[in-house]
């Protein structure tokens, strides 16, 4: 298969974690007679010191005419640490969002067996816990308007909107989504405070009887918040709008004992991007010891979305050979054991393949 992929690094680690997904790619295309060619482009604060835009209308063309986007990260503590910063490269990461129409954020988070010791949960409540959050990407109050500040700067103030199309839409995915797994789908809300979350259970509620198989459940956001620490097994399938997602993610992620390992796909009606939960990690950036793993688990999402299950699954038991022989970065090794660097890791992986 010939496939063409845009490599977005962005900021921070993000290049070099980029570059060892890039290598096990090419061992994937070598090994099973593949051709994969790869477009680079600029995103994030990367993108504003070289063209004044966290999101060049270039990027966006690159990503058009491609089949999917491998992303790294992006952010930079300049930005971070001025509230008044007339460009922020998050508003890049937006807007690639919402241009290229991907609504639905799908992170997966397993625990694997050999790194349940590492969760800041007890082992015996984080093994085999194995569930999918889909997060709604391109609404809510991330989008919402008006958003601003009153004239004397004294009052703030953000919307947040959805509307029924995009409800079912992602409500849709997820449904099918839980019918592929253990047909469990919870859907977290904020029902008995805010309008937007009653029309979200509404319209479950009306759509649920189409998928009579999945079993549907109701959860407050701050309940969820609780249950996903103090019983991660229980879920399966959890959809949410944006906010409450960004926030349950990033809990979320901590239970499998690493943020480093997490891949996400962002999926709509445009090309798939694939890349790693966590960020761009500004203070590891450049010394060759971020983990890798994250984003070579998102280019495993990426071949598995565009067909290539087999290859997909060539990449996972690459990643479980590596975790399994210790060959790790510093976030992953064991107290007093040796670590491995960045490349070391791809380096490992891609041989593996
Ligand atoms: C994420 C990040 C982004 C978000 C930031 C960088 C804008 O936290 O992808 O979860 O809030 O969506
Ligand atoms: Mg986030």
């Amino acid at each position: 298969m010939n496939l063409k992929i845009a490599l977005l690094p962005g900021d921070g680690i993000g290049p070099e974690i980029v570059g060892e997904a890039v290598k096990v790619l090419d061992a994937v295309a070598k090994k099973y007679g593949h051709e994969f060619k790869y477009e680079k482009a600029l995103v994030g604060a990367s993108a504003i010191d070289a063209t004044g835009d966290p999101y060049p209308e270039e990027t966006h063309q690159v990503c058009l005419r491609n089949d999917a986007v491998l992303f790294g990260a992006i952010g930079d503590p300049k930005y971070d640490n001025n509230p008044n910063a007339p460009v922020r490269p998050e508003q890049g990461l937006l807007r690639m969002r919402k241009s290229l129409g991907l609504f639905a954020n799908l992170r997966p988070l397993a625990v694997f067996d050999s790194l349940a010791h590492r969760s800041p949960l007890k082992t015996e409540i984080v093994k085999g816990a194995d569930f999918l959050c889909v997060r709604e990407l391109t609404g809510g109050m991330y989008f919402g308007r008006p958003q601003g500040r009153s004239e004397d700067g004294n009052t703030a103030y953000d919307t947040c909107i959805y509307t029924r199309e995009e409800i079912e839409r992602i409500l849709e995915l997820s449904f099918k989504l839980a019918r592929g797994r253990r047909k469990k789908l919870t859907v977290v809300d904020k029902a008995n405070v805010i309008a937007t979350s009653r029309l979200w259970r509404q319209i479950a509620k009306e759509m649920s009887p189409k998928y009579p198989d999945v079993e549907v459940e109701f959860m407050f956001v701050d309940n969820a918040a609780m249950q996903i620490i103090q019983r991660p097994t229980h879920f399966d399938v959890i959809v949410t709008e944006n906010l409450f997602g960004d926030i349950l993610t990033d809990e979320a992620s901590v239970i499998s004992g690493s943020l480093g390992m997490l891949p996400s796909a962002s999926v709509g009606s445009e090309v798939a991007l694939f890349e790693p939960i966590h960020g761009s990690y500004p203070q590891a950036a450049g010394k060759n010891i971020a983990n890798p793993m994250a984003t070579i688990l998102s280019a495993a999402m990426l071949l598995e979305h565009l067909g290539l299950a087999e290859e997909g699954k060539a990449i996972r038991e690459a990643v479980d050979k590596a975790i399994e022989k210790g060959i790790v970065t510093e976030d992953l090794a064991n107290k007093g054991e040796k670590s491995y660097t960045t490349s070391a890791v791809g380096d490992f992986v891609a041989a593996a393949i």
